[in-house]
């Protein structure tokens, strides 16, 4: 979970916007990029569902924002199977997980979202459940208490996690499919604009779908916020159409740059150059200096800054790339040289 403003339009978790409003993949077809990905995991469904069994047991792990949800729930859809969805951290007790078990029909698919802050007790039900389909249930109270090993309906775990690594070896060990949804590149990027604007009704051409995406950061969830922007700003100046121009307005006023820099990606970048003469400098001194938490840093900021090749990690910290760093050093100091 992030601490940043929730109001902001880089947010990765979803706020309460009207998702009447929103469109959903219901198929691969529906869901853009990631094609090699797509493929396999297209084949696998359809075997399985040819073969009248459950889908292996699949983990996902990918960044906040990327199609982990969206993923598992076109597979139930193509499956034809129902899909419970869970977040790790709110299976308290092992009884929670051991009712949700219980609860699903055969092939059904339960997806644990953030499964890496599961606790190990919970976890621990996991495993036979997973491996064997049966799960311990505790009969009565006190002394009298007693386990009984029940068995479940045949189902798919699906975890998701934005951490790897920090799945433990015995679960990650019993899932059949590990698969990582990497960020998405600007084509596909304008690609889920383009579809999302069809389905809000707005008049966009590929240019202004590929400036959208462009600010994207890599992530559908926020090329689809920039988008509703994008419109409320369109309605509120009373255009029909949308051009490059209103986008380009509409990205200043959202503090969003002509490179897709945020207010605080430029001041991160800022103070790596007026502090640190380009860096290195250290993510806990970085975070002191931002006012936000390592977190943040590491998985908001950073991931785009990175892929930009505005700054790079070494083991004594973040610096700018020498080749960026006139250019910055221009931008936020006047400067010319490079001292
Ligand atoms: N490949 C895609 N094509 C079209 N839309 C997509 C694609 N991937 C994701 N989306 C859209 O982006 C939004 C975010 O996707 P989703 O919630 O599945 O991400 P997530 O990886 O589960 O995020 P989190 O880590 O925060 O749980 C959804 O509205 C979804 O419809
Ligand atoms: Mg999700």
């Amino acid at each position: 979970m992030n601490s940043f403003d929730e109001n902001s339009i880089i947010t990765l978790h979803e706020t309460t916007e009207d998702r009447s409003q929103d469109f959903c993949p219901k198929t691969f077809d529906d869901y853009l990029g990631q094609k090699e990905l797509k493929d396999k995991l297209a084949i696998y469904t359809q075997a399985a569902k040819m073969r009248g069994e459950p889908l292996d047991h699949l983990l996902l792990f990918g960044p906040p924002g990327v199609g982990k949800t969206t993923l598992a729930q076109i597979m139930a859809h193509v499956m034809n199977v129902g899909i419970k969805i869970i977040s790790g951290p709110m299976l308290e007790r092992t009884g929670d997980l051991v009712a949700i078990l219980s609860s699903l029909d055969n092939r059904d698919i339960l997806f644990i979202d953030e499964i890496h802050r599961m606790s190990a007790h919970v976890e621990e039900v996991l495993y036979s459940a997973m491996e064997h389909f049966r799960v311990d249930v505790i009969i009565g109270q006190g002394a009298g208490a007693k386990s009984i090993n029940l068995p479940i309906n045949p189902f798919t775990l699906v975890g998701a996690t934005t951490k790897s690594g920090m799945i433990s070896a015995p679960l990650r060990t019993r899932f059949g499919i590990v698969e990582r949804i990497d960020f998405y590149n600007d084509e596909d990027l304008s690609h889920i604009v383009l579809q999302n604007a069809q389905f809000l009704s707005m008049q966009l051409d590929h240019e202004c779908a590929t400036m959208v995406g462009k600010c994207a950061r890599g992530t559908p969830r926020i090329a689809k916020k920039l988008l509703r922007r994008i419109r409320d700003f369109a309605q509120v100046t009373n255009k029909n159409i949308i051009d490059q121009q209103l986008i380009s307005q509409a990205l200043k006023f959202l503090g969003i740059d002509s490179e897709g820099l945020t207010a605080l990606d430029n001041l991160m970048l800022q103070r790596i150059i007026e502090h640190f003469n380009g860096g290195p400098v250290g993510l806990e001194t970085l975070a002191a200096l931002l006012g936000e938490d390592k977190e943040t840093i590491e998985e908001v900021y950073e991931p785009f800054l990175l892929r930009k090749g505005y700054i790079e990690k070494t083991a004594r910290g973040r610096q700018i790339p020498a080749k960026k760093l006139p250019f910055l050093k221009q931008k936020f100091l006047g400067q010319n040289s490079l001292v």
